[in-house]
């Protein structure tokens, strides 16, 4: 079986490769292909499409896509080729040669105008050009698939990512070894969600303990850890965790200010509710998945920011 993962070098892509390196591939006849930026561009379709054909995956891992929320308000095309046209391509492989795709989407999918928390069949009206490019390539796969007799895709939804990467936690921890005070919004809610976890219950989601593919119900799952927060929370819940393992900081938590985010104009406007239920994938793992599999799920955001934070503390990245 062949296994191509786009992004190897974002967050998730880095995730996902150590996942890989800590399984016996060959004893289950497992090949896997990590693909970045210098080995295929995936703004340039024709590049990717000789690429897929080269390959021949059984399975494709979509975790590239086009990030910079921010800058996606002046390159809106650039965005919508790497998020929307993409997939759409990765799709239509998927379709004709009834492979697996795994897609990742976001959570700037929504206004964050519902009061609650969103589940998969609420309606996508992003605000933002990076949310607009992400939606078109949901809506693109499936668009593709809605006509397929081969095939099958997830589409996994998630929210404020963390892992070997720039990211909110990485900046607030080298803020606070700068400044002794710091103002950091709290009325956008969210689910923070380490790269780690994702890559592990993707996996969780479409092999089984042979590495045998497992048929899934096409369509999007929402794909974020138990619990919900706001940015300032996550900051002091960061700052605490390094500051147990001895982290030397300037800032003092007592000097982080929650404030609101119509204090911090940033050029792309950002949902103030992102919070997701992940309970339709959590419930189609559990259908089938070992117990080992499930304790995943217990691990509470506040948990995983914790390890993640004295991890970097004690190698020493901050
Ligand atoms: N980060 C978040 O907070 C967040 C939140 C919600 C959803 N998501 C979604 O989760 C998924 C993974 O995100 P992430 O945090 O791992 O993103 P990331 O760290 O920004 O990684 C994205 C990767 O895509 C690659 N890429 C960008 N343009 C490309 C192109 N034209 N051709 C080939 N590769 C290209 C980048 O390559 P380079 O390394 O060369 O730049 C990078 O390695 C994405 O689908 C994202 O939309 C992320």
């Amino acid at each position: 079986m062949q296994i191509l993962v786009f992004g190897k070098d974002g967050q998730l892509g880095k995730a996902f490769q150590q996942q890989f390196e800590q399984t016996p591939l060959e004893k289950f006849g497992v090949q896997v292909q990590l693909i970045g930026r210098s080995d295929c561009d995936l703004a340039n379709p024709q590049e990717m499409i000789a690429l897929l054909g080269r390959v021949k995956p059984n399975v494709i891992i979509n975790a590239a896509a086009y990030t910079a929320v921010d800058q996606a308000e002046s390159e809106p095309e650039l965005a919508h080729a790497i998020n929307a046209r993409a997939p759409q391509l990765m799709a239509q492989y998927a379709v004709e040669n009834g492979a697996t795709l795994l897609h990742y989407s976001t959570d700037y999918v929504f206004d964050g105008g519902k009061a609650g928390v969103y589940i998969e069949s609420d309606l996508r009206n992003p605000l933002s050009q990076y949310g607009k490019s992400k939606a078109a390539g949901e809506h693109a796969i499936e668009e593709v698939f809605k006509k397929a007799s081969k095939g099958q895709y997830a589409i996994l939804r998630t929210s404020w990512v963390y892992g070997d990467g720039g990211n909110f936690i990485r900046t607030i921890l080298r803020l606070a070894k700068e400044r002794e005070a710091l103002n950091i919004i709290q009325d956008q809610l969210g689910v923070p969600t380490s790269a780690q976890w994702l890559a592990a219950i993707s996996l969780d989601f479409i092999f089984n303990d042979e590495w045998q593919i497992q048929k899934i119900t096409s369509g999007i799952y929402h794909a974020v850890p138990p619990g919900q927060t706001n940015w300032y929370e996550l900051a002091i819940v960061a700052i605490n965790s390094a500051i147990e393992v001895g982290a030397s900081l300037k800032l003092d938590p007592s000097n982080i200010k929650p404030i609101q985010a119509i204090e911090y104009p940033l050029p792309a406007p950002r949902p103030m509710n992102s919070r997701m239920s992940a309970q339709k994938l959590k419930k189609a793992i559990e259908a089938r998945a070992d117990v080992s599999k499930l304790q995943r799920w217990d691990t509470s955001w506040t948990e995983q920011v914790r390890t993640y934070v004295q991890a970097l503390v004690k190698e020493q990245v901050i």
